[in-house]
């Protein structure tokens, strides 16, 4: 992906405006953090990435800040409370507040229960569930105060439909599908609670995404056969979703959760 130039183009980016937002994007080292991170960048978000590779993180930021954008980038483990505060923290201290969370950060390994190891469970559980109540419980008090915001949890189509044979999205990774499930259940909580402050909070599930980390998985291609449209979405398709989320477009949208998955699971 080049930020500068190949994003500028994407439809919505021409049409929805977030000047002098700030966003928060866990995982935006790589894959679809990094383009959401592009992409709120030329949306004209203040974008803080925050990522557990140190080195992924900063040369998104450098590379956004190279292109004439405003871009931080903070080490953080979000399946940390501790570090999910300091990225909160390192937000309001370089901009000065949070209007856009987007809980990407998130890993996908492939086991079957019957030998599935017990701290893989723990740890795809602790990224991609607790990861994304850390980071929200971090940010809620600036939203409420200022009473607005926008929350947009990555979650996937596996947690709404775990694959039934191999071959299938989501055969062969319960606890991912799991950890998945519960980001769905806790985002429509939490839009609950954060209704009466004017904080949306929504989910998106993507389907099969081009992302370096899920080609190397090994079971793409495959994959393609269970999307009607026949292809992958593109990083910076998801992106432009998150944009859109995040966006006044979707004022009215809360506790919802967008399905973007070339028709793999329809709902
Ligand atoms: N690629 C797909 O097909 C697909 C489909 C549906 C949902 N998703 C979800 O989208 C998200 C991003 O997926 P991707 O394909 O871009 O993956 P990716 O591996 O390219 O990016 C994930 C990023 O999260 C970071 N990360 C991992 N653990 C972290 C932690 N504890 N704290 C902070 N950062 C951490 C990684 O370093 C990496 O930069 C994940 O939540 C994934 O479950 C992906």
């Amino acid at each position: 992906m080049t930020i500068p130039n190949q994003i500028a183009d994407l439809p919505l980016l021409t049409g929805i405006k977030l000047t002098g937002k700030v966003a928060i994007v866990t995982g935006g080292g790589s894959g679809i953090g990094k383009a959401a991170a592009a992409v709120l960048a030329h949306a004209g978000c203040r974008v803080v990435i925050g990522e557990y590779d140190a080195v992924r993180g900063t040369a998104v930021a450098n590379e956004l800040t190279a292109a004439g954008f405003n871009a931080i980038a903070v080490q953080a483990d979000v399946s940390k409370r501790a570090d999910a505060q300091r990225l909160a923290d390192a937000a309001l201290a370089q901009f000065g507040s949070i209007d856009i969370l987007a809980n990407v950060a998130g890993v996908y390994p492939a086991a079957l229960v019957a030998n599935m190891d017990e701290r893989e469970w723990d740890r795809v559980f602790g990224v991609n569930t607790k990861g994304v109540f850390n980071c929200c419980q971090a940010v809620i008090p600036t939203m409420m105060a200022n009473r607005r915001g926008a929350i947009v949890n990555i979650a996937s189509v596996d947690g709404m439909q775990p694959g039934i044979m191999p071959g299938l999205s989501g055969y062969g990774n319960a606890h991912y599908c799991a950890s998945k499930g519960a980001v769905l259940t806790f985002t429509k909580s939490l839009a609950a609670e954060m209704a009466p402050y004017n904080v949306n909070v929504n989910a998106l599930s993507p389907g099969w995404v081009a992302t370096e980390t899920a080609l190397a998985g090994g079971r793409f291609e495959e994959g393609l056969k269970q999307v009607p449209l026949g292809r992958g979405a593109q990083p910076e398709e998801i992106g432009q979703m998150i944009l859109f989320l995040a966006s006044e477009a979707a004022s009215f949208m809360t506790g919802t959760n967008l399905v973007f998955s070339g028709g793999s699971v329809m709902d």
